[in-house]
C-alpha cells in the first residue's frame, strides 16, 4: 500500500518578501493567546507594528513583550472586552497615540465550549455570541473610521462548524455563521472607500484549547481519517493566509470565506460519534477517554 504524503506548514518568511508590511499596523482582538498571536507574531516579523486586545491586561502585556523581543517590531497590549464597545474605542484611542493610524484589523476574539443544545442556558448561549458576533461588529464599529482613512483591511477569524449540524457546538456555530454574514456586509458597505472584508475559516489547529478538547491526547492519528491532506493544522497555516489576504496580491479579493482546513470540509466524518453524542449526553464523555471536553 502507498504511504501517505504530509506536506509540512512552512513559516510565512520562507515564502514573502520579508519588509512586506513594513510601516503597517494592525489591531488584534484575542492577539494575546493561540492562532491570533501566532498571525499577530508573522505579521511583525514582515514588518508590521501591532496592538493587541484581550480582558487579561498582564497575560495581554506579557503578551506584548514576548512579540516585540521575538519580531524587532513593536506590540502594544489594549486591553479591552470586545462586548464593550466604550473598551475598545480606548483601545483604538491607544493604538492611534502610540501607532497614529490602523490599517488591518483581525477580530480575532471568541469563547467556546462544548455543549449539547439541552444542557445549554440562554445566559450561556448569550455569551457566545456577544464575544464571537457582537463583539465582531464592535470591533468593527470602534475601529471602522481609521480603516477607511487607511484604505485598509478587515480579516475575521471564523470557523467551519456551521458548514453542517455539529453536535455540542450550537452556540459558536450560530455566532460564526453571523461572523460570515457581517463580513460580507461590511465588504459591500466599505469597498468604495477601498477598504477589503474576508474571512478565515480555519479547520483543527494545534497547540490550541479547541484542539486540546476536541482531540483525545494521543489520539491525532484517529482525526487524521477525515483530513485529506493527512495532517492537523499549524498556526502558520492560518498565518500565511492571513499575510496573503492583507497583501496586494489579494486587492481584488473582498467578502470571502477562505477555508484553511487540508481540505477536510470536503471529506466530513462526525467529529463526535454520532448517534451517541446526542443519545447519551451523560455517559459520552467515557467515550472520548483522555479529553479535557
Ligand atoms: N483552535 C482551533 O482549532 C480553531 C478552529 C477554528 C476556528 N478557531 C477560531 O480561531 C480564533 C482563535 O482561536 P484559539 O483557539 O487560538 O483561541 P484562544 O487561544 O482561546 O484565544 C481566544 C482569545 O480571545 C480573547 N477573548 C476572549 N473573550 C474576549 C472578550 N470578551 N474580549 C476580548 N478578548 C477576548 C482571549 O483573551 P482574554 O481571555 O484575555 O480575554 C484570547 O486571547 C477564534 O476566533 C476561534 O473561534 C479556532
Amino acid at each position: 500500500m502507498a504511504e501517505s504524503y504530509k506536506h509540512r506548514a512552512v513559516p510565512a518568511l520562507d515564502v514573502f518578501k520579508p519588509d512586506i508590511f513594513k510601516d503597517k499596523v494592525v489591531f488584534v482582538t484575542g492577539g494575546g493567546s493561540g492562532i491570533c498571536y501566532a498571525v499577530t507574531e508573522t505579521l511583525m516579523r514582515l514588518g508590521a507594528k501591532a496592538a493587541i486586545v484581550g480582558r487579561n491586561a498582564e497575560r495581554l502585556r506579557g503578551a506584548a513583550d514576548s512579540l516585540s523581543k521575538a519580531t524587532q517590531s513593536q506590540a502594544i497590549a489594549t486591553p479591552a472586552d470586545v462586548r464593550k464597545i466604550e473598551t475598545l474605542q480606548h483601545a483604538v484611542k491607544q493604538t492611534i497615540e502610540q501607532f497614529g493610524k490602523i490599517d488591518f484589523v483581525i477580530c480575532g476574539a471568541a469563547g467556546n465550549f462544548m455543549a449539547p443544545i439541552e444542557g445549554l442556558s440562554p445566559n450561556a448561549f448569550r455569551t457566545v455570541v456577544e464575544i464571537d458576533l457582537l463583539g465582531t461588529f464592535n470591533t468593527v464599529r470602534a475601529t471602522m473610521e481609521e480603516v477607511k482613512k487607511s484604505h485598509g483591511n478587515y480579516l475575521h477569524i471564523s470557523a467551519t462548524l456551521h458548514y453542517s449540524g455539529l453536535p455540542w457546538q450550537a452556540a459558536p456555530s450560530a455566532a460564526k455563521a453571523g461572523v460570515d454574514a457581517l463580513s460580507a456586509a461590511l465588504a459591500v458597505e466599505l469597498g468604495p472607500y477601498g477598504v477589503r472584508s474576508n474571512c478565515i475559516a480555519p479547520g483543527l489547529i494545534a497547540g490550541t484549547e479547541g484542539a486540546d478538547r476536541l482531540v483525545p491526547q494521543g489520539q491525532d492519528e484517529m482525526v487524521l481519517g477525515f483530513m485529506p491532506m493527512q495532517r492537523i493544522g499549524q498556526k502558520d497555516d492560518i498565518a500565511n493566509a492571513a499575510v496573503y489576504l492583507f497583501s496586494e496580491a489579494a486587492s481584488w479579493i473582498t467578502g470571502q470565506i477562505l477555508v484553511v482546513d487540508g481540505g477536510s470540509v470536503h471529506f466530513r466524518g462526525p467529529f463526535l460519534p454520532y448517534p451517541d453524542s446526542v443519545l447519551d449526553t451523560k455517559s459520552f464523555k467515557s467515550l472520548f477517554p483522555g479529553s479535557k471536553m
